[in-house]
């Protein structure tokens, strides 16, 4: 078999064989296939696309290119959350404690952020000690010691991905829908919980820019799940303008703490809320969706969901005073505020715009090796729907960037802003849930 004879065959439009995906994905982590010609294959498939047989033969190459995470020694029902990507998408951490708290066992392995969009671990590591880098033993005593667990990803675990993405992320070939659902779900499989729970974003700062396409994606992935045992459900959810109000690491840090005391934006509560009463269902810990939502919204507000978090940081090594007085974060040493430059609703805040001005402000990164300003991003005041008055602040920038950053992403994040005469309805972020 010749790699170059499986390139054309997917540039002809021709499904591959489970053997001929084994050879490339085989071949690819060994190091005898060249990272060219894998590529050349995922250009090929963005244009040609896959089978539903040729998604679930690659799905499961993928998942068993390295090891494969054995969770049966936890008691209970083992649920994940994974999200496509997004701006401001701090759901793990406040949707972790609550289902946790609800009772359900909540194991975790989380990604970096890079380009526009955040990453679970950068965010948890904004707190001073805590560490994502835990042995697969450790993940497992700290689980079942306390039901929760977000760490991140050992090398081991699925070796295929770790190559294809960060080589998808420079050839233009992430917005594929077959590969980026054996992408996801490689990913979750081979992490071994028993439910899985799938935030697909659609809008301008996710990878799916419309509802067609983030369905198409999220019943694809559901049917893979499902299709192995695992019990998988997903929710479409907005991402035109960024989620909540903070995007940035230590500043969404500290807005998913008020979320966990019940006063965080409304669109991060109703996606916890909602996405969380869903995860209970799978839990088989809520009999429907009306029975976990009131379930949720009981360890809210009891501080038990908290107190669940407070506990994970711990036994991560994070310093908890920071939890319970957030105001111990180090602030950025300028907070720019950026005014409305006339009266109206908020009609477009575009995320993808605000994801990337973030990252220049210091809050994300453009190469893996790049260091991240954990103080930095910008803080939302505004979002579509609200009503603003000339010369009121939209949003303040922080940073601990120079003179010329500060201008350009100033002028970039008031362009981010489109502002009508005419009232705005605030838009739903569930938009749909698949199972
Ligand atoms: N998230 C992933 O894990 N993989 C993709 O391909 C896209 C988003």
């Amino acid at each position: 078999m010749r790699m170059v004879d499986l390139i054309i065959k997917k540039r002809e439009g021709h499904a591959l064989s489970r053997e001929e995906i084994a050879f490339w994905i085989n071949g690819y982590v060994k190091g005898e296939i060249p990272d060219y010609q894998v590529s050349a294959m995922n250009m090929a498939i963005l244009f040609r696309g896959m089978t539903e047989e040729e998604v679930i033969n690659l799905t499961d190459l993928m998942e068993h290119s390295g090891e494969t995470l054995d969770l049966s020694v936890l008691r209970g029902v083992k649920v994940d959350k994974h999200s496509t990507g997004g701006v401001g998408d701090k759901t793990s951490l406040v949707l972790g404690p609550m289902v946790a708290a609800c009772g359900a066992t909540f194991a975790k392995l989380s990604g970096r952020g890079l380009g526009h969009t955040g990453g679970t671990l950068d965010k948890l590591e904004s707190i001073p000690g805590l560490s994502i880098q835990v042995s697969g033993d450790r993940f497992i005593k700290q689980v079942n010691d306390i039901g929760i667990a977000i760490v991140g990803q050992t090398q081991s675990l699925v070796p295929a991905d770790k190559k294809m993405y960060a080589l998808r992320d420079v050839t233009g070939t992430v917005e594929s829908i077959p590969l980026i659902a054996a992408s996801v779900m490689s990913k979750k499989l081979a992490a071994g919980t028993d439910a899985i729970l799938l935030d697909v974003t659609l809008g301008n700062g996710a990878f799916m820019k419309d509802i067609d396409q983030a369905r198409t994606l999220a019943k694809l992935m559901v049917k893979i799940g499902n299709g192995l045992k695992r019990d998988t459900r997903a929710v479409l959810s907005n991402m035109n303008e960024p989620l909540g109000l903070a995007v940035g690491n230590a500043l969404e840090v500290k807005e998913a703490i008020a979320a966990l005391h019940g006063n965080g934006p409304e669109d991060l509560m109703e996606l916890c809320y909602e996405g969380g009463a869903v995860m209970l269902e799978q839990a088989h810990i809520a009999k429907n969706y009306e029975e976990g939502k009131a379930m949720l919204e009981k360890v809210v507000k009891d501080g038990s969901a908290f107190d669940l978090f407070v506990k994970m940081v711990k036994a991560q090594g994070g310093d908890v005073e920071y939890i319970l007085h957030p105001e111990k974060f180090e602030l950025a040493k300028k907070i720019i505020p950026i005014l409305a430059k006339e009266d109206g609703y908020i009609k477009e805040l575009d995320a993808l715009e605000i994801g990337l001005s973030s990252c220049r402000l210091g809050g994300g990164r453009e190469t893996l090796d790049d260091v991240i300003d954990m103080s930095a991003g910008i803080m939302l005041v505004k979002k579509v729907g609200d009503q603003v008055k000339k010369g009121e602040p939209l949003c303040y920038l922080h940073t601990n960037k120079g003179i010329d950053v500060i201008n350009q992403e100033t002028e970039v994040v008031a362009n981010a802003y489109k502002i009508t005469k005419e009232f705005v309805a605030k838009p739903k972020v569930v938009m749909e849930i698949i199972q």
